[in-house]
């Protein structure tokens, strides 16, 4: 068998190449720099679940070069109590080289605890986990674990040093645990969580699965039917917390399962909730036989809703219109929408600063978006095609002042909230996050310098064969639209107390979207609102 010159161990052009030092997984890092590196982190005994990490690994993303995939299969013994499995948990690394070499993987790191921790593990440095995540739910039951993930996570990605780390949602507080590690550390990589895969009988694929015999494995399956119910009771109508935990615990006891927990918890703080409003999560732990099972139901009164606010000029437009289709969720662009009503007060011959004379216009205004056949949203303003005329300098130099008036605002948000009474949409605008959806579940201030905002503006004028005025008056223009934007008296443009700000300045718009869509994963389980792409993945 050949060897790699690297000392990345047995090469095989067929095989996935195994990583069993540190010193091999360092150098094999350095090779292809200009790749990025995807790090998929396991205990091995891999199944579904894994091979559809694996395969999401292997996604380009950003209009990037394809990724490095590389899994760690490492059973740490850290994160494993005094009467735990640790010893008998499974391990079949052949099979684990076998799955990672199908589905493409290109390394496979598998150390030893002591070449993962070569001081010993008694005098380790340790990571401890945020004790409002880690000490509830499992963590009541598995005191030290989340500190043992929490280390040994980081102990890899020191080493393995990736741009994008893949996890399931499946172990939720995990993931809520490491996130919130790798952002009081500041490490430098992005996280992911991707969906539960799940056997025929609904129970989420767990490498533990292997401890039941066949008939515990039928009890086990009521695991799964006591979120099936819960969800049932929601869909229902069911909102109170009690009500849901004794329709998932009734299944438990009828199977004899040994309950740990059944909680009403918030997805993100996992605090205690007494009702299931907005976004909750229910989460189950129990015990059938030697095997521990955990799972949990995303429950939602709505689908989502994503705020886009910012600044003119920051390509707002164009990132919402696509990450709407990314995520499978509607457009809603408000912009559009004070921009037909600008048209329409020019049309009409009215003063566009007198808001006494633009009011009447707003009583039978008849404003309607519709999804154009190529993806574009076409606007319709009392009966006319105004897609086009409302992207016009005039439009854009006169609609901040339409929009400042009362009324105005008063009359579109009416008109906004009655869109988005159902949920399910990506809207745009100035005032979204804090005046028209505050309680948007993902809210983003997506802005650019105003430098970088008059180079696109000019790009963009270009492009569509007006005239270019120079840099400088676009920049001052600029300018005094996001002073007048942000002075004006009713729903000024600001900044939402919890909306992320994203700066897009040298950014693609394919590196935009990527940070969108993990800001609004962090907020929204893929579980509960699968995009496109997770509803085509196996
Ligand atoms: O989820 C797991 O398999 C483990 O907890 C992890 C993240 C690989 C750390 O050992």
């Amino acid at each position: 068998m050949a060897h790699s010159q690297d000392g990345g161990g047995p090469l095989s052009c067929c095989s996935v190449r195994l990583l069993t030092s540190t010193a091999d997984l360092v150098a094999w890092r350095r090779h292809e720099p200009e790749r990025p590196l995807h790090f998929v982190p396991t205990m091995g005994c891999l199944h579904r679940g894994h091979a559809s990490l694996l395969k999401r690994a292997a996604e380009p993303r950003s209009g990037g070069p394809s990724p490095r995939v590389l899994l760690s299969v490492f059973v740490n013994p850290l994160q494993f109590g005094p009467d735990e499995d640790y010893e008998r948990y499974p391990r079949d690394l052949e099979a684990d080289r076998a799955l990672a070499t199908a589905v493409g993987a290109d390394a496979l790191f598998a150390p030893s605890p002591a070449a993962l921790y070569p001081g010993g593990e008694s005098q380790l440095s340790r990571v401890l986990a945020p004790p409002a995540l880690a000490t509830v739910l499992c963590g009541r039951f598995r005191p030290g674990h989340f500190d043992g993930v929490a280390t040994v996570v980081c102990r890899l990605l020191a080493l393995v040093r990736p741009q994008r780390l893949l996890l399931g949602e499946k172990d939720w507080q995990q993931l809520q645990v490491l996130r919130r590690v790798i952002r009081d550390l500041g490490l430098e990589v992005a996280v992911e969580g991707c969906p539960t895969v799940r056997e025929a009988d609904g129970l989420a694929c767990s490498s533990r699965l292997r401890y039941l015999g066949a008939a515990e494995r039928g009890r086990a399956a009521a695991v799964a039917r006591a979120l099936a119910a819960a969800a049932d009771l929601h869909r229902a109508g069911e909102r109170q917390g009690a009500a849901l935990i004794a329709a998932a615990r009734e299944w438990l006891r009828a199977a004899a399962l040994e309950e740990d927990y059944v909680e009403l918890v918030h997805p993100l703080s996992l605090a205690p909730l007494v009702e299931a409003r907005g976004c909750s999560m229910l989460a189950v732990a129990a015990r059938c036989g030697d095997c521990r099972l955990i799972d949990h139901l995303v429950l939602m009164s709505r689908p989502p809703i994503v705020a886009i606010d910012g600044p003119a000029g920051a390509g707002k437009s164009t990132v919402t219109r696509a990450l709407a289709r990314r995520l499978g969720l509607l457009y809603l662009d408000t912009g559009a929408m004070y921009r037909a009503l600008t048209w329409w007060v020019r049309e009409q011959g009215v003063d566009p600063g007198d808001a006494a004379a633009v009011a009447p216009l707003l009583a039978d205004l008849d404003l309607r978006l519709l999804d154009g056949t190529d993806g574009e949203q076409q606007v319709l303003l009392n009966g006319h095609d105004v897609t086009a005329a409302i992207r016009s300098p005039e439009i854009t130099a006169l609609v901040s002042t339409v929009a400042a008036h009362p009324c105005v605002r008063d009359a579109l948000t009416a008109q906004q909230r009655a869109m988005g009474s159902r949920g399910g949409l990506v809207a745009e605008g100035r005032d979204i996050g804090t005046a028209v959806f505050p309680d948007a579940e993902c809210k983003i201030f997506l802005t650019a310098s105003v430098a970088e905002r008059a180079r696109r503006r000019a790009l963009d004028l270009a492009e569509r064969g007006f005239p270019v005025p120079p840099q400088a008056e676009l920049a001052e223009s600029i300018a005094e639209r996001d002073r007048l934007d942000s002075s004006r008296a009713v729903a000024p443009l600001c900044q939402a107390e919890d909306a992320v700000e994203v700066l897009t300045d040298g950014l693609t718009i394919e590196a935009v979207l990527t940070a969108l869509e993990d800001l609004f994963r962090e907020r929204v389980p893929a579980d509960a609102w699968p995009g496109p792409a997770d509803l085509a993945s196996p």
